[in-house]
């Protein structure tokens, strides 16, 4: 269930000011109420002549969190399929580098049945890999490899090397689940040489009020799905001697603090993802394993579509603070993973790749 926009909840408590119990000024320091109300003072002398001093209103309110958007990320049934992208996989004449070529390489994709998984998923197979799809929802990722070996057949009628596309559940935040889907992707695929971690969720609760458990659930997904899987695969490409990349979907929350929806536990979830992968790329570095980030902005997945259908004030605030104006597409993140994984970014670790329209530079 949604619960778009629904819960203002009033903040009545009455705080005793902290300073008050704690602060004692002692002689080697200068007071502090008194440089603070100096510094007020000043301030507001020097507004420009046409500002009422008195006007407060407008003061921060770009900049604020709201705690009255508040969105739950929805139950399992609740989720809208994704549609994967037409026409993008057919064989082309237009020079490229060949090192963009995922040709002979076996993929894994968490979160692979739908959103931004799926279309990255997409880019894998297009880009000549074999590709494991793993998910929650087994069944949802089994129907999307179907279609996408039906796309692959479709647009490229007669060919000889056809990807090989298997789904597989597994929930991210279990060691045992992700140790057997793991299993699994190796005897089905003989290898793994890429991951890309895009298993994730983010909802809107202000941080008060916010449920622990489903603060734990959240950061369990994010952060130790994607540990517990960039672990599993980098000790399979220890164990094989060979070089390989991973790709983790942060966010650009994990760097600014994006307005108006509260989510402070999703924020330093997508914070841990930048800095594990930068860790980690340091790690592995001797091993030739690569570790990098997409830190995309606001995409239109099916997900995100149904939650701004919920809340049209939410699409308005969003797409006013994108210097380009408008959400991306799930498909923007194709070239950009496509990247990361082959060789074509081969000194390229501990990277951060935003993909959000310019959202993280204003
Ligand atoms: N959509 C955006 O605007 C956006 C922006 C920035 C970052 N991201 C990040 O991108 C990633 C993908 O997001 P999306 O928009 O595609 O979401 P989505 O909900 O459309 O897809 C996520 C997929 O992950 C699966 N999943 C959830 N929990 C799982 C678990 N415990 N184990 C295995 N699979 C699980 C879901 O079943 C689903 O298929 C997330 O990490 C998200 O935080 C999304």
């Amino acid at each position: 269930m949604f619960l778009a926009g629904a819960l203002a909840r009033s903040t009545k408590t009455v705080f005793r000011p902290i300073a008050a119990l704690t602060f004692k000024p002692t002689n080697t320091l200068r007071p502090i109420t008194t440089s603070t109300k100096l510094y007020k003072e000043d301030k507001r002398s020097s507004l420009p002549s046409h500002i009422d001093p008195n006007d407060t209103t407008h003061e921060g309110q770009f900049s604020r969190t709201d705690n009255k958007v508040s969105i739950e990320y929805p139950e399992e049934h609740d989720l809208p399929p994704s549609v994967p992208v037409q026409g993008r996989g057919a064989i082309h004449f237009k020079r490229t580098l060949s090192s963009f070529s995922l040709e002979g390489r076996s993929c894994v994709v968490t979160g692979g049945a739908r959103g931004l998984g799926l279309v990255m998923s997409q880019a894998c197979v297009i880009s000549g890999a074999d590709v494991a799809l793993v998910d929650l929802n087994k069944e949802e990722g089994q129907r999307q490899a179907d279609q996408l070996m039906q796309h692959f057949h479709d647009e490229n009628p007669g060919a000889e090397n056809v990807p090989k596309v298997t789904s597989h559940y597994a929930d991210v935040a279990n060691p045992e689940s992700v140790n057997a889907a793991l299993a699994e992707i190796i005897k089905d695929h003989g290898k793994i040489d890429h991951l890309v971690t895009s298993a994730g969720f983010t909802e809107n609760f202000d941080a008060i009020t916010y449920p622990f458990d489903r603060v734990k659930k959240l950061w369990g997904v994010n952060v130790d799905g994607t540990y517990l899987f960039a672990t599993g695969v980098a000790r399979h490409l220890m164990e094989r001697k060979a070089q390989g990349s991973m790709v983790m979907i942060g966010s650009m929350s994990g760097a600014v603090v994006n307005v108006p929806q509260p989510q402070a536990p999703y924020n330093a979830a997508k914070a841990a993802i930048r800095h594990l992968a930068s860790s980690l790329a340091v790690e592995w570095a001797h091993a030739g394993i690569r570790v990098n980030v997409i830190s995309p902005g606001y995409m239109l997945t099916a997900l995100t579509k149904k939650i701004l259908d919920d809340n049209p004030e939410l699409y308005k605030h969003w797409t006013s603070l994108i210097p380009v104006g408008k959400m991306g597409e799930p498909e923007d993140l194709m070239g950009a993973v496509t990247y990361l994984l082959s060789d074509a970014s081969g000194y390229v670790t501990g990277a951060d790749l935003r993909v959000d329209g310019g959202y993280t530079v204003t």
